[in-house]
């Protein structure tokens, strides 16, 4: 049973996680409420934190990661077997479960597979009951730990008055906490820098408005919340100076996967001569696949015909609604990560930098 509880406040919003390990349940804000209201559910079972993830009560590549690892936490502890073989089936099963709530982002496959393997490791069900506990923590406590470091190596890359494009939502909410592509501008700013943000919309589930616009006023940083369709307009009018997004998949060919309206996004910033960086910790790195091998997940057909419960569409429409694409690496002026910044050749040097 989830335990829906009300939020405190959100004065210290730049603090708070959005994902938490806490007395071996998982706590997390749930994002489909916001900027409305503020609110931290809780769930103990597994195929709870599988619904939040589907539902995108938590959403975003890092923090599905951690969500999805900690899910398997959950099993660990629910589990009655008391041999290595049961246990390890039961959680196989609940991994499976967490695997096939959205297929684009590595981050998810990453986090539930760096469980698997701690279980794997582990000679007794009790021992693998507290690895597991420990490392659902860990997870929590580096993602902040890395967003913080990419930022210090991000911010190099913005100037004193840079107005910066980003999309969808790269942020504290997007991560446990600190944010990826606004970890760099957070960092900018943290140094003094003055950084203005223009944020589309982002069409359908509206991530740019009701999150990063939602996070950057309560952190004092300004920012211009357009509509998606205002982008090109905005880049050919030089009111952008560079563009910075987050990841939901960089392969091994330099392929930036990324929340739908990435692409246009870069290839208007090569027409005009504007810097695009994307920025991504190395668990967003996948060094096994090509960009022809990924699935791109298409969402339900509502999220396009209504806003909100209300229909604004034809009945019967027919609705084309992927929810990322990919850049290729041409576009891509360099790459910010926790270990540097990741210039051409993308595919080169992702295997360098990136093991
Ligand atoms: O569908 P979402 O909201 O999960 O998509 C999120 C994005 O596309 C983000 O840009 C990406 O996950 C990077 S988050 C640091």
């Amino acid at each position: 049973m989830s335990d829906r509880r009300p939020a405190s406040t959100v004065d210290d919003f730049f603090t708070l996680r959005t994902v938490v390990w806490e007395g071996g349940s998982v706590k997390m804000i749930d994002q489909t409420l916001l900027p409305g209201k503020f609110r931290y559910v809780r769930f103990s079972r597994p195929a709870e934190v599988a619904q939040a993830i589907r539902t995108m009560v938590v959403r975003g590549a890092p923090a599905i990661g951690v969500a999805a690892a900690m899910g398997v936490a959950l099993a660990a502890q629910r589990s009655r077997a008391t041999d290595m073989n049961g246990f390890l089936k039961e959680l196989e099963s609940s991994a499976a479960m967490l695997r096939s709530t959205r297929p684009t982002a590595v981050n998810l496959f990453w986090g539930i597979d760096r469980m698997m393997a701690k279980a794997k490791s582990a000679p007794s069900v009790r021992e693998a009951r507290g690895a597991l506990s420990s490392e659902a923590k860990r997870m929590e406590d580096e993602d902040v730990d890395t967003n913080k470091k990419l930022g210090r190596i991000g911010a190099a890359l913005l100037d004193d008055g840079d107005s910066v494009l980003t999309q969808c939502n790269a942020g504290a909410l997007a991560t446990v906490g600190y944010g990826t592509a606004l970890g760099v501008v957070r960092t900018a700013v943290e140094q003094g820098k003055v950084v203005k943000v223009i944020v589309p919309e982002t069409r359908p589930a509206l991530q740019g408005s009701r999150l990063t616009a939602f996070e950057l006023e309560r952190d004092g940083i300004p920012c211009t919340l357009i509509p998606d369709t205002a982008i090109g307009y905005m880049i050919s009018k030089g009111r952008v100076d560079k563009v910075v997004v987050g990841a939901d998949r960089i392969t091994r060919d330099g392929y930036l996967f990324n929340k739908i309206g990435t692409y246009q996004e870069a290839v208007l910033a090569d027409r005009h001569g504007v810097p695009f960086h994307p920025a991504a910790p190395s668990s967003t790195f996948d060094l096994r696949h090509s960009h022809d091998e990924i699935t791109i997940e298409e969402r339900g057909v509502r999220e396009v015909t209504e806003v909100r419960g209300r229909r604004i569409a034809p009945r019967g429409v027919s609705v084309a609604n992927p929810a990322f694409d990919a850049t290729p690496p041409d576009l891509i002026s360099s790459i910010i990560t926790e270990k540097g910044v990741i210039g051409r050749p993308l595919a080169r040097n992702i295997k360098k930098v990136i093991s």
